[in-house]
């Protein structure tokens, strides 16, 4: 499987995920902002693939920052806080940048170095932590082909490869263990519509999309044995951030009696943050809602309120696994002190 992200004589080659599903094309990107544009605009998404590319990009910075083999750290750092600052919520982001920042005082072929190093072990944990995942789904749901449920777009686009929740489908799927997968279109940006369904396609996957709002009524008629979903910040209680829409299916999942599970690699912990209240959730631009397929759908001047995630709580959650099995929520350092 080609990787969807990676460092190309010089550059970052990243698959544009705004493209697809009409075109399959690779952005080739040079410069921080042209980075930070692509971050922003979702042509390059997803938690483990924003860390990967923030990583890349601080190397880029570094790169540029060198000369005559001495690097203008106070420069570099100052472009990685506006790398960091791209998205908010994803953690992943700002601890790559962090891990390679770290790398600074060995100049610039050091940084690039933890970055890569960042991009070859994304593909190993994403991996592992889906293996850890089908495990466990097949120990909590038994032996029979099972109807399963993600939402937004967990594969290996939002990954360097493979990805998390949807790698886990992968895997169950190769097993012959998936009659079917239901996935939300996942409005505003359509990542389950554009980016899950190719995903699914590709990978020879029976699937159906459901508009978002169809994903409880779903879980309640029945038709799911397991709901599989990735992360972008699990908090030190075990709350986790994810998708807008992720939370409803939670619910109702809860109320139906079917396993929630949550894949992510241990670079999406934030044991740091005592509980979801205290994650920063990305606001995007009403233009994303107000107007479908570049038509205006709302009356000009419509208010919005247009998160890009929710938090899940803790107690909705069956299990967080990551690449190490399933997370127990220890709380934060200070409180385990204390
Ligand atoms: O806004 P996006 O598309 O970057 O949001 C992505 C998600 O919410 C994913 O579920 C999460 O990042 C996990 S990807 C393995």
């Amino acid at each position: 499987m080609t990787r969807s992200i990676a460092w190309q004589d010089g550059a970052i080659e990243a698959v544009d995920q705004c493209a697809l599903p009409h075109e399959y094309r690779t952005l080739r990107l040079s410069t921080v902002d042209e980075v930070i544009d692509a971050i922003q605009r979702l042509a390059i998404r997803g938690a483990p693939a924003i860390g990967v590319a923030g990583a890349l990009a601080v190397a880029l910075s570094a790169r540029a920052h060198t000369r005559d083999g001495v690097c203008d750290e106070i420069a570099v750092r100052t472009e990685a806080r506006r790398i960091a600052d791209a998205r908010p919520t994803a953690v992943n982001l700002s601890w790559a940048v962090r891990r390679v920042v770290d790398k600074l005082g060995g100049g610039a072929d050091a940084v690039l170095a933890e970055a890569v190093a960042i991009l070859v072990e994304d593909e190993e944990r994403n991996r592992a932590a889906a293996g850890e995942a089908a495990k466990l789904v097949r120990r909590l749901c038994g032996p029979e082909p099972l109807r399963l449920l993600t939402h937004c777009n967990t594969g290996r686009l939002a990954t360097v490869a493979w990805g998390t929740a949807l790698g886990a489908i992968r895997l169950l799927a190769g097993e012959g263990h998936v009659t079917e997968v239901l996935f939300g279109e996942t409005r505003p940006l359509l990542q389950g519509a554009r980016l899950t369904a190719w995903e699914l396609a590709e990978a020879g996957i029976p699937h159906r999309m459901l508009v978002d709002s169809a994903g409880p009524a779903a879980l309640a008629a029945g038709m799911v044995d397991c709901v599989l979903v990735g992360a972008d910040r699990v908090c030190a209680n075990g709350d986790v951030a994810n998708k807008i829409g992720t939370y409803s299916l939670a619910l109702a999942a809860a109320r139906a009696g079917v396993p929630f599970v949550v894949v992510a690699p241990e670079s999406t912990l934030d044991t740091t943050l005592r509980s979801g209240a205290d994650i920063v959730i990305e606001e995007r631009a009403p233009a994303e809602v107000t107007a479908f397929g570049g038509v205006e759908v709302a009356p000009p001047g419509t208010g919005v309120f247009n998160p890009a995630f929710d938090v899940t709580p803790a107690e909705l959650v069956t299990a967080v696994v990551t690449e190490s099995g399933v997370f127990r929520p220890t709380g934060t350092a200070e409180e385990r002190a204390s």
